[in-house]
């Protein structure tokens, strides 16, 4: 084979209270991801404004990767279609890392387990976020709802229920280049003991709710009182965008990763309409147009 064609969904992290930890696959935007092999070296071929340089590209960091931990001497080029919104907490790098590590290991016959196939997308975070984290890798690679845990990496895989609906608002705004270290400077070092009990007794009833498929409980269990509380000001009209978002049926509402979207969690016996369009109205308020996307749990990444 000398060419392989994959394509990674969009996701959303920490889901209220599993910072770092929880992640979900939606199938609101994809990126997709042609590797050939070359000659010699790495080079990168896009037609989106993204570095071009492998060490400061997020594919081309995990590709340098898997190349030198599978020893694989041919060169390889990169062709990258951006359709996850860079920057804005729909796991654009983590798409493009996700897509990156299925090709590469579709084109060289590596046939690695998902933990590898993490540990390697991951590496293609630091292009972005400046450091490693797992939580939207691992939902892109794998699909649906996951759970990472670290040292050692260990990812679980949930399907989510089949009924859970998610409208997603991506606000119209100029991000920071850095956005993702600028959202994580403004969490808390440290937090009282009775914080950590409330988000743990959510995160636990949303890892209940996915086992037992129950999209009610994943909702109403969607609240952070750590995290949300001091990112929601880098994000104009969070409040009003929440509050509309729940009196028109929202089950739980909170920050996409590190934002600035927004989440809304419902099933889909709701009036999904109503939700989009109370959480528009909740950014007008703060003078900030948006896209809003209605969408499902998606599978993992696949070549295609
Ligand atoms: N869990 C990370 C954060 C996701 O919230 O900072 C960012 O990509």
């Amino acid at each position: 084979m000398n060419s392989i064609t994959a394509k990674a969904p969009s996701s959303t992290a920490n889901l209220g209270p599993g910072f770092d930890v929880f992640g979900l696959a939606l199938d609101a935007f994809y990126d997709t991801v042609t590797l050939t092999r070359q000659k010699n070296g790495i080079s990168i071929i896009t037609g989106d404004s993204i570095p071009v340089s492998p060490s400061k590209n997020t594919a081309g960091l995990v590709v340098q990767y898997m190349k030198k931990k599978f020893k694989i001497k041919s060169g390889i080029q990169i062709k990258i279609k951006k359709g996850v919104p860079a920057g804005f907490g729909m796991g654009s790098s983590a798409a493009s890392a996700a897509a990156t590590a299925i090709a590469f290991d579709r084109l060289f016959g590596l046939k690695l387990d998902g933990n590898t196939l993490v540990e390697c997308a991951g590496v293609g975070e630091r292009a972005s976020a400046g450091s490693i984290h797992y939580d939207n890798v691992s939902a892109s690679v794998l699909g649906g709802f996951v759970i990472v845990r670290t040292k050692p990496l260990d990812v679980l895989k949930v399907l989510p229920p089949s009924d859970l609906r998610l409208v997603v608002a991506v606000p119209k705004m100029v991000v920071p280049a850095k956005k993702t270290q600028v959202s994580r400077s403004v969490v808390p070092k440290q937090i009282a003991l009775a914080d950590s009990v409330v988000n743990l007794s959510n995160a636990a009833a949303i890892v209940a709710g996915f086992v037992s498929k129950d999209s009610e409980l994943i909702g109403r269990s969607i609240q952070d009182i750590i995290v949300e509380p001091a990112r929601a000001h880098l994000i104009p009209g969070f409040n009003s965008v929440k509050k509309n978002a729940l009196r028109a049926g929202a089950l739980g509402v909170t920050i996409s990763g590190a934002g600035p979207s927004v989440i809304s969690f419902a099933t889909k016996k709701a009036n999904l309409a109503k939700i989009s369009s109370a959480m528009k109205k909740g950014f007008a308020s703060a003078k900030t147009d948006c896209t809003v996307v209605i969408c499902k749990p998606s599978g993992g990444a696949k070549t295609i």
